[in-house]
């Protein structure tokens, strides 16, 4: 019926411009297959882009177009009315200490300022492994979600793994999510980018690009009119991307740590505020590293608070302490650690010498054994990845991913190049003592435990 009309008169114009199924897939963007289904008449009938893009490929315009479009649209239209996307993973329910950056994204994304721009609302959350990106901008996502009736959309796009999603692959899911058939599904980048821009310029949705490895991989996801709101989380800042937010998540508020572990371990932690104000300490108020310590308190009834905290208090095994499983500070943070750069990766190592104090490029240039500038450069990398956090012009580390990079150093380094290095480090700051550079104390053999 409709559709074998509608097939009949594609298949006649087609030949009519003397074109293959395969040259006018070519031309319109559209896949052979899903215009072989169109001129067999199976499936659903196309959509008004689908047939605006057949339309234009076959040169029809005036009144032969008008009926041509009027045959998907008169009759028997399916149109793509599907029931609006729900994709953000559940909230997790005891977020805390996130309010005021829960209230700066509810204000991004209200209405009163996408009038008063004519794109999307980007914001990019990026910091540290572990700490939050992922739990906030879902937590945020549901929150605002009743101010986006379209629904929400959410990909994983897999940026801290070796194999990071291609965006043609999400745009194709993020396409049949909005309620596009499998066949009508444009087989190359470009057209799904048209034809999620086309989707999406006036929908009002959410967008949540969880854990984006770079901005290239962001860019064609971004739907093209300004009544939605978008969620990137990244290790990175994605300092390429133009037009965004961005929000460097810090670690918890002392206050916030207790509060969580109180949450997660119930009356012990009450009963013991000392000691989980001590845990709290401990886990550097890393939410990650909260957590995991919280859950093993919580999976043990008959431990007190204060014998995990004899636990942690060990330097040499914090870090194995705090894993569970698969999941642990160590594993994310080397995963960060594994993208860096050669230099930015040497710096890291040898700069957790330096630690805890804070210290400058030219202390950190001397114990890596480069030129300041080089170091200059690791290090401002180590601070976009959140491996080292800035005050002024010194550097300092989280203390677990200090105790992570000395590991690195001792596994990644032969024994004499760390006795070289801390040697070198030693002789600079006694020669400078009292000068910029180096604020803590000289550091001797022995000053950490971790390296001989
Ligand atoms: N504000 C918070 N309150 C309670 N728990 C939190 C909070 N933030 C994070 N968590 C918990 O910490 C862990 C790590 O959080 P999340 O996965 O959101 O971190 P992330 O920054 O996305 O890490 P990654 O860089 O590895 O993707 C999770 O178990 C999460 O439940
Ligand atoms: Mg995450």
């Amino acid at each position: 019926m409709f559709m074998d009309e509608f097939a009949g008169r594609l298949g006649a114009l087609r030949r009519l411009r003397g074109l293959t199924q395969e040259r006018l897939a070519d031309v319109s963007g559209l896949s052979v297959r899903g215009i072989r289904e169109l001129e067999r008449g199976r499936g659903r009938a196309p959509r008004p882009r689908t047939a605006a893009l057949l339309a234009d490929a076959l040169l029809l315009a005036g009144a032969e177009r008008a009926d041509f479009l009027a045959l998907t649209t008169a009759r028997g239209r399916c149109d793509i009315d599907a029931a609006p996307p729900g994709e953000l993973p559940p909230a997790i329910n005891d977020l805390t200490g996130r309010d005021g950056e829960l209230a700066r994204l509810a204000s991004l994304a209200s209405p009163g300022i996408a009038f008063r721009r004519p794109g999307p609302a980007v914001v990019v959350l990026h910091s540290l492994a572990g700490i939050g990106k992922t739990s906030l901008a879902i937590g945020a996502g549901h929150r605002v979600r009743s101010g986006f009736p379209d629904g929400q959309l959410f990909a994983d796009m897999l940026g801290g793994t070796l194999k990071p999603l291609d965006p043609a692959v999400v745009l194709g899911r993020f396409l049949r999510s909005l309620g596009v058939p499998d066949e009508q599904l444009p087989p190359t980048r470009a057209a799904r980018v048209a034809l999620y821009r086309t989707l999406t310029h006036d929908r009002r949705l959410v967008v949540v690009l969880d854990n984006a490895a770079d901005e290239r991989q962001v860019r064609p996801l971004l739907p093209a009119g300004a009544g939605s709101f978008v969620l990137v989380t990244s290790r990175r800042p994605l300092a390429g991307m133009e037009a965004v937010e961005r929000l460097a998540l810090g670690i918890l508020t002392h206050p916030a740590g207790r509060a969580l572990l109180r949450s997660i371990v119930g009356p012990r932690a009450i009963a013991e505020p000392a000691a989980t104000a001590e845990l709290a300490g401990l886990c550097g108020h890393l939410p990650l590293a909260l957590r995991i310590a919280g859950n093993r308190l919580a999976s043990r009834p008959s431990w007190s608070v204060a014998r995990m905290v004899g636990q942690l208090r060990d330097l040499g095994t914090r870090l194995s302490t705090l894993t569970a499983g698969d999941q642990g500070v160590r594993a994310a943070f080397a995963v960060s650690y594994g993208q860096l750069t050669p230099a930015a990766a040497l710096v890291f190592r040898r700069s957790s010498l330096l630690a805890p104090a804070d210290f400058g490029v030219s202390l950190a240039a001397v114990t890596a054994d480069l030129p300041d500038a080089p170091t200059a450069a690791a290090l401002e990398e180590l601070v976009d990845f959140g491996l080292l956090c800035t005050a002024g012009e010194r550097y300092q580390f989280h203390e677990l991913v200090r105790l992570f990079a000395l590991e690195r150093l001792q596994q990644d380094e032969p024994g004499r190049t760390v006795v070289a290095a801390r040697a070198r480090m030693v002789g600079w700051v006694l020669q400078r003592t009292g000068r910029s550079g180096y604020a803590g104390p000289v550091p001797g053999p022995g000053h950490d435990p971790m390296v001989s």
